[in-house]
């Protein structure tokens, strides 16, 4: 397969071409896509070196099998479209798409299916709502769920390169702070990205819409408060979630326990347990009454959240399609 990766120097890009790897995907030609100042980089795959090139619409216009974004919605906005006008099927992982009606909003052990006989631009959704729905998804599908609190506990690198540069410069003594809004180190900011008119931050309003769109029920009620803190890799999550009839904590555990990509451990799981991995963990189940339930899930932020489910797009795509595409 031809792959395109735009946006391969940055925290996600640099990852997706890692799983390109772990994930065995079968890629023929690759070709690495940045802004001008990264022109000529070099990136490993599969131990030779790549070299950077510079997005152009030019290079969009040529036909690749897949093209991974991964460069922020305003290069998505300029370029997925043309790249898509010419054929190409993109998988973005910008907010750009994620809600406009024609578009899937895809984790694929959820609504893979959606991407049969699809052709066009694919939405990789929010990272703190993919690891979320996925330790859920068990229980939607069984049960429905009314409601769900959530407050997340978000890595820096959820910020990219440059959330990961602002708290190893903060650790090393230097007090200044431009991509945070307060300092990161010896805190949490209960803020990450811009304010809405309701209150809420964009972050938080992802979670609430884009949870709605992949269980593809309206009706579900999500109270979400995201949190930045001075973790380099890992988004932790505490949930509180209300199903819409009764259940035993024991069918609760078997479901998750069968959930495709998720696992369940009744030990302490930290985000540094997670980090380099492509599963979600869940634990701390606990039952407050009949429909009632907590659990804390931690989930490595640029793999699950990102990069994973985007080459797991990608995959589940050529299955569905390959033979007719
Ligand atoms: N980090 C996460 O956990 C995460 C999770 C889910 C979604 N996302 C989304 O993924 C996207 C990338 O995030 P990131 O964390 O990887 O950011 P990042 O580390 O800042 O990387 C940004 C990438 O975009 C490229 N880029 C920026 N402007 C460009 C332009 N005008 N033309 C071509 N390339 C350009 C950069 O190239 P240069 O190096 O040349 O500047 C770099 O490769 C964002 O939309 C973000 O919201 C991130």
């Amino acid at each position: 397969m031809k792959i395109g990766v735009v946006g391969a120097t940055g925290e996600v890009g640099r990852t997706m071409v890692k799983v390109l790897e772990d994930l065995n995907v079968n890629v023929t030609e690759l070709k690495l896509f940045a802004s001008k100042k990264s022109k000529e980089k070099k990136i490993k795959f599969k131990n030779n070196d790549y070299i950077v090139e510079q997005l152009t619409e030019e290079k969009m216009k040529e036909k690749y099998d897949y093209l991974l974004f991964s460069a922020g919605s305003t290069v998505s906005k300029k370029f997925a479209p043309i790249a898509a006008d010419y054929g190409n099927t993109v998988i973005d992982n910008s907010s750009a798409f994620r809600m406009k009606k024609n578009i899937p909003l895809i984790v694929p052990e959820i609504n893979g299916m959606l991407l049969k006989d699809y052709k066009g631009i694919i939405a990789n959704p929010n990272c703190s709502t993919i690891q979320m729905v996925l330790a859920l998804s068990s229980l939607e599908k069984e049960f429905g769920i009314s409601e769900i609190f959530v407050s997340t506990y978000q890595a820096v690198s959820g910020a990219g390169n440059k959330g990961i540069k602002e708290l190893l410069d903060q650790e090393n003594g230097n007090n200044n702070f431009n991509h945070f809004p307060e300092l990161i180190h010896h805190n949490v900011i209960p803020v990450i990205g811009p304010f809405e008119d309701n209150g809420f931050t964009q972050e938080e309003m992802k979670m609430v819409n884009e949870t709605r769109k992949i269980f593809n029920d309206e009706s579900i009620k999500v109270y979400p408060t995201a949190v930045r803190v001075p973790v380099l890799y890992g988004h932790s999550e505490s949930i509180t979630f209300r199903l819409k009839s009764n259940a035993t904590i024991e069918s609760i555990k078997n479901l998750i326990i069968k959930t495709e990509n998720v696992k369940y451990s009744e030990n302490l799981i930290t985000p540094l347990n997670v980090a380099g991995s492509d599963i979600t963990y869940v634990s701390r189940l606990r039952q407050m009454d009949e429909n009632t339930f907590l659990v804390w899930v931690v989930a490595d932020n640029v793999r699950v959240g990102a990069a994973t489910n985007a080459v797991r797009i990608l995959l589940k795509h050529f299955e569905l399609n390959h033979r007719k595409l």
